[in-house]
């Protein structure tokens, strides 16, 4: 395939909140300190504080109140716009964006409703415009390790996996707007589910290979005289090879990731930064649980920086990806139309749970009826 070469690329950043702040602008400037091939020229956010505090961290950079008003004044100056606000107003940015011709990077979800989600990945294939998910877990360094070992045929075909996320609270926006909005509905769309199953669901599809066809779970909601939105969240996905087990929660006793990717040979199990490979051997000695098989087990530990929730040391690679999508006129690839696939398993896991967890069937392509 033929790759366009681009001069540096100009990108605006739409709400300076905490992934922003933290993640994506000190990753924009070290990239631009290194390879200097991108610029953030732009900032809009509605919150005054907020916008004062840009002045610090990006001195040139000219600040809007609104994203309206950067389209309006930037956009012919523009390549690109990094929408990091709040998932409530991704798909009418992105949808504006797009339509001032700029490729658009999206945090996740990428939008609050299966609708709005097909819509953004048909706008972006009519205006020839990348529309592109911040799906970052991609690059933590210990998923590139799962990765590594699935692709090596050690553990042999995966057949399920299971993801726990546990966290002690909601993850917190910035003090200045509005820290626990992601407990509201109208700014969020949802509660765990929506805040964080994107990260578990495309995970599900890489380790498994496949896209899941039906859904199941359930969810609860542990304080709800003050929040209209679910902490908890358990949910079982089938794939045309197997299962794959999210169980997601805000009301952890610690912070935590734990991951186990079961093969017919071996399994992997992650624990934060902990990895352990088992790799079945045969013997020809006495049963090892019934199976007359031993396990050969390595363990590695391989820092993934999982306590730094602005996971700015994998903003780079996905940054990486974005430019490659650019390049390759790839306006609603791969990862946009996982990105959709997530929020249709988070649209009907919320079916399945008010349903007495009753199992949902995915669709999963855009392009067919919703
Ligand atoms: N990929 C990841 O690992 C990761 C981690 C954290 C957050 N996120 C995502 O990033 C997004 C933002 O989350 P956050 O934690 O940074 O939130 P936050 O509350 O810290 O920041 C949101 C910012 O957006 C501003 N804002 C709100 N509405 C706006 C609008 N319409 N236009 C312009 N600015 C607006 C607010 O003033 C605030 O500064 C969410 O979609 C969240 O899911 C992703």
């Amino acid at each position: 395939m033929e790759t366009k070469e681009f001069k540096k690329l100009k990108g605006a950043v739409i709400g300076y909140g905490f992934i922003s702040g933290k993640g994506h602008i000190p990753a924009y400037l070290a990239r631009k300190a290194q390879q200097n091939d991108t610029e953030i020229v732009a900032v809009a956010d509605t919150c005054e504080a907020r916008r004062a505090l840009v002045k610090k961290a990006l001195p040139e950079a000219r600040v809007y109140a609104t994203y309206e008003e950067l389209l309006k004044k930037e956009a012919a100056n523009l390549d690109f716009v990094d929408i990091s606000t709040p998932p409530c107003d991704h798909a009418k940015i992105a949808h504006a964006a797009l339509d001032a011709g700029l490729h658009v990077l999206c945090e996740k979800p990428i939008t609050t409703t299966l609708e709005e989600a097909k819509s953004l990945l048909e706008k972006a294939k009519s205006v020839k415009r990348v529309f592109f998910p911040c799906h970052n877990y991609k690059h933590a360094p210990v998923v590139k390790a799962i990765r590594e070992v699935i692709e090596s045929g050690q553990i042999g075909t995966v057949r399920s996996v299971t993801l726990s996320t546990f966290r002690n609270t909601h993850a917190k926006g910035v003090t200045e707007w509005n820290t626990n909005w992601r407990r509201f509905q109208e700014f969020s769309g949802g509660g765990i589910a929506m805040d964080h199953g994107s990260h578990s669901f495309y995970l599900t599809f890489e380790w498994l290979g496949t896209y899941p066809t039906a859904i199941s779970a359930k969810m609860s909601n542990l304080e709800p005289q003050k929040y209209d939105t679910e902490d908890n969240f358990s949910a079982v996905l089938t794939f045309p090879n197997g299962l794959a087990h999210c169980h997601l929660t805000w009301t952890a006793g610690v912070r935590k990731v734990i991951y186990t990717i079961q093969g017919t040979q071996g399994a992997i199990t992650v624990d934060d930064d902990d990895m352990q490979i088992s790799i079945q051997e045969k013997t020809s000695g006495p049963d090892v649980a019934q199976g007359a098989i031993r396990w050969n087990t390595t363990k590695k530990t391989i820092e993934s920086d999982w306590m730094d929730a602005s996971h700015v040391t994998w903003f780079n690679a996905l940054f990486d990806q974005f430019i490659t999508a650019m390049k390759n006129d790839d306006f609603a690839g791969k990862e946009a139309q996982e990105a959709y696939r997530c929020i249709e398993i988070i649209t009907r896991a919320y079916e399945s749970a008010k349903h007495e967890c009753k199992e949902m069937k995915l669709v999963g392509n855009y392009t067919e009826k919703v």
